[in-house]
């Protein structure tokens, strides 16, 4: 089985941006957390973040046909990319929607999720954590 982790912008600036929302912990601590989940479930897994919205558009159609589950934080892009939803149906690869904060809990602006609309989990406001259960989520319910 194959996952692709997808982060959007910002991510990138773990441990730097607003500590009091998202942890001191760096992009570089997530990337070997996912890896070692994946380790640990016996997945393949490819992580990719971008600060572009084509980017990552570009990067959900090439999972086409190569990937068997998206775990996805599109990150800002969340609450205003139309082109992401409409990437995760076109391609309708199994998509598990991921947030370090609890958006809930938030500014009314974050509380619109366009790629969480085609995604069949939702796993907001554990941090690191959220990733891991996606990440099990997916082993347990996409077909690889
Ligand atoms: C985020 C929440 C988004 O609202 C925000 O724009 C982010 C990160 C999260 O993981 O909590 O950049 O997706």
């Amino acid at each position: 089985m194959k996952l692709l982790v997808l982060n959007g912008p910002n991510l990138n600036m773990l441990g730097i941006r607003e500590k009091h929302i998202y942890g001191v912990q760096s992009y570089a601590d997530l990337e070997a957390f996912i890896r070692a989940k994946a380790r640990q479930l016996g997945v393949e897994v490819e992580i990719f973040q971008s600060n572009l919205e084509g980017a990552l558009v570009d990067r959900i159609q090439a999972a086409y046909g190569a990937v068997d589950g998206i775990v996805i934080n599109p990150a800002a892009y969340t609450h205003t990319s139309v082109a992401i939803l409409d990437a995760l149906k076109a391609v309708s690869i199994p998509a598990v929607e991921v947030h370090l904060s609890d958006v809930t809990q938030r500014e009314p602006f974050r509380q619109i999720s366009y790629a969480g609309m085609a995604c069949q989990a939702h796993f907001i406001g554990l941090g690191f954590e959220g990733y891991a259960r996606a990440m099990e989520y997916l082993k347990n319910h996409a077909n690889g």
